[in-house]
């Protein structure tokens, strides 16, 4: 499965604010997911940046005029209608006030805005404007207008503006529009209507108010099973212990530090769980007590005693019983260093595993901190699959194909 924007067409409508800069990192992101971006300029955004800028960053001409005529195949088209027919996805960033006005009121009186008219795919605004400018009953009717239509929206976050105050009004990040968008495209995917629940990171079992027992997880894995499943339209709840990458945008988050705050979010989740894939580290022992003040260093050893964490996909596959119904699907992961079959096999059965997925640690091109994974694949029904040396994505894309397999197989219905 190749990710959700290859191949593409985003339209990519900028208007007038200083944001108009960040549309530039927007643009390069969406050109690298290999998407074909067809930037469309108000005459304003081009006082903040040249249209050659969008050029070379897309390597595809910069719409403005709407009396331009269009070339495509040979033949001459009507430039908005052929933009809007082409694309599967339309996107403004920034979105001014008097942008979203012209949008909500169906204006089309530049590029823009009859381009917007004239399309009917998904629709995603990224507002940027003063504070007050935003909360105006105006702009605010505006966007309860088009949140009507169906127009997905996201930001504005709060922050720092252009004119030097706080507040809200500040367009969301570059990586959270783009983020936000892969969610938009995925929509009525797959997994449209099923919840998927995801654990990722290490946890942290405190020691002292400084220190703490904790493992080498990135959370990379976990992360891009997240990404994947909402890519296929899942609703996902990403449960994380501290991560060393980029959260994923479009996704519901929990954060957590111990294995027992872990294990107490995964349990308030689970009556509305579908498919629950552990791909946590969890720390199996924890300081039975963790000191309030720091430890001072002191002469000779120093014993730290540790108690049991609760497992939560073992205390899940308790609750699901022989018959293994609820949530429908659980995947687990098994990072092992030795007697990797043998020891992937004990936990898909005394977790009550649908699926395990084993991967060696010891690998140098596998497991902790590392971008690529070669995992096997054991299934309850007794299938074994070694997998080629694949990316972290890629492995969430085909655990996640092997889910919507697995769930279309199951006699059972959405939400
Ligand atoms: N897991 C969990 N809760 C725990 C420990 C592990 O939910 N307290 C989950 C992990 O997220 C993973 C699977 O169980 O999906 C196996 O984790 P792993 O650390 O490989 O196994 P352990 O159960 O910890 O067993 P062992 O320490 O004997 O290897």
């Amino acid at each position: 499965m190749p990710p959700i924007l290859n191949g593409k067409r985003v339209l990519l409508g900028v208007s007038g604010g200083i944001a108009a800069y960040k549309s530039v990192a927007l643009a390069s992101r969406l050109t690298q997911a290999n998407a074909q971006v067809d930037v469309i300029m108000t005459a304003s955004a081009m006082k903040f940046v040249a249209p050659v800028t969008f050029q070379a960053i897309t390597q595809r001409p910069v719409v403005h005029d709407i009396f331009e005529s269009w070339h495509d195949a040979g033949r001459l088209r009507i430039g908005h209608v052929a933009l809007a027919q082409a694309a599967d996805l339309f996107i403004v960033a920034p979105a001014t006030a008097h942008t979203l006005a012209r949008l909500a009121l169906g204006m089309a009186d530049d590029m823009l805005s009859i381009t917007a008219l004239s399309y009917k795919g998904p629709m995603l605004l990224a507002p940027a404007m003063e504070t007050r400018m935003w909360q105006h009953p105006a702009t605010q009717e505006h966007v309860a207008r088009l949140r009507g239509w169906g127009v997905d929206f996201v930001g504005p976050a709060q922050g720092r503006l252009a004119s030097g105050e706080y507040g809200e009004g500040r367009m969301a990040e570059p990586e959270e529009i783009f983020e936000v968008a892969c969610k938009v495209l995925g929509r009525g995917g797959p997994l449209e209507g099923v919840r998927v629940v995801i654990t990722a990171g290490g946890t942290r079992e405190p020691i002292d108010p400084v220190r703490f027992v904790g493992n080498h997880s990135t959370g990379k894995m976990g992360v891009a099973l997240a990404r994947a499943a909402r890519d296929l339209g899942a609703e996902v709840v990403l449960v994380h212990a501290p991560l060393a990458v980029h959260p994923p945008g479009g996704v519901e988050r929990v954060s957590v530090q111990t294995a027992q705050e872990m294990f107490e979010a995964v349990m308030r989740l689970l009556p509305e769980t579908d498919v629950l894939i552990g791909a946590a580290a969890v720390a199996d022992y924890r300081p039975v007590s963790s000191e309030t003040t720091k430890i001072k260093k002191m002469p000779g050893q120093q014993i730290i005693r540790l108690e049991r964490t609760p497992d939560i996909l073992a205390a899940v596959g308790e609750m699901r019983g022989p018959e293994r119904r609820h949530p429908r699907l659980v995947v687990g992961f098994a990072a092992e260093t030795d007697n990797w079959e043998q020891n992937a096999l004990e936990k898909l059965e005394r977790k009550n595993l649908d699926l395990i997925v084993l991967n060696d640690v010891t690998a140098p091109d596998s497991g902790f901190a590392v971008d690529t994974n070669r995992v096997t694949l054991f299934e309850r029904s007794g299938n074994r699959e070694d997998w080629p040396l694949m990316t972290k994505e890629e492995v969430a894309q085909a655990i996640m194909q092997r889910v919507v397999a697995r769930l279309g197989r199951l006699d059972w219905k959405k939400r």
